[in-house]
């Protein structure tokens, strides 16, 4: 299993909204792929910092397609489920811990359906190279480029390229940089996280 938790690298994750957001109209329709979303904490994290960003019209546009290669079909059932025990979600602050889960006993916890009816799961693998569909407005890839050779880094990257819409944003953990041979694809839309803008050639 990957390792991951609840509310990881808001503050990229935050950049992300906040760039996605600029200039959209409210009737938009949002749809964003998380590839590598592991057991669920980054997609939720994302749509409850997203939640409170934009207005209700703008979220029940919102289409959330999370990915894995779950080799152990345990993801599944847990995102399906939105369960999740005490120790796993102790890091939500306070505000949005009461907000977003319900408290079913015995230190568990279930996640309200507004955040839960949006997470769309299937099991994936990334080096089959098949997008989980066009159009993308966001696509998150994080912690998972870094298991890849080089080469197979690039040819997933160029595969993001294809699924984004035109000027669809991709982001990566802060150490994953683009590499150079796809520098004339994609372009950095900030300096303190790692963004990219798909450039239109
Ligand atoms: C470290 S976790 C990252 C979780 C989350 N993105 C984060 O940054 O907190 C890496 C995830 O990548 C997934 N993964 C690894 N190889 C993959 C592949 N070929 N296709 C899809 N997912 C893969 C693993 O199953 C794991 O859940």
């Amino acid at each position: 299993m990957g390792f991951t938790f609840f509310f990881r690298d808001t503050h990229s994750l935050q950049q992300s909204i906040n760039i996605l957001i600029e200039n959209l109209p409210s009737s938009t329709k949002l749809k964003i792929w998380d590839a590598g979303c592991e057991r669920g904490p980054e997609p939720i994290t994302f749509a409850i910092l997203l939640a409170e960003t934009i207005d209700e019209s703008l979220f029940s546009n919102f289409e959330f397609q999370l990915t894995d290669l779950d080799e152990n079909n345990t993801f599944v059932d847990i995102i399906h489920n939105g369960i999740y025990n005490f120790e796993e979600i102790k890091r939500i602050p306070e505000e949005f811990f009461t907000k977003y889960f319900k408290d079913l006993g015995s230190e568990k916890y279930q996640l309200i359906p507004k955040i839960h009816n949006k997470l769309k799961f299937i099991k994936h693998d990334l080096l089959t190279l098949n997008p989980v569909g066009k159009n993308h407005n966001l696509i998150i890839c994080k912690n998972v480029l870094l298991h890849f050779h080089p080469d197979e880094r690039i040819k997933v990257i160029n595969m993001y390229y294809d699924s984004l819409n035109d000027n669809g944003l991709l982001l990566f953990e802060q150490t994953q940089k683009m590499p150079e041979e796809l520098n004339n694809k994609f372009t950095k839309v900030t300096s303190d996280a790692s963004l990219y803008r798909k450039l239109n050639i």
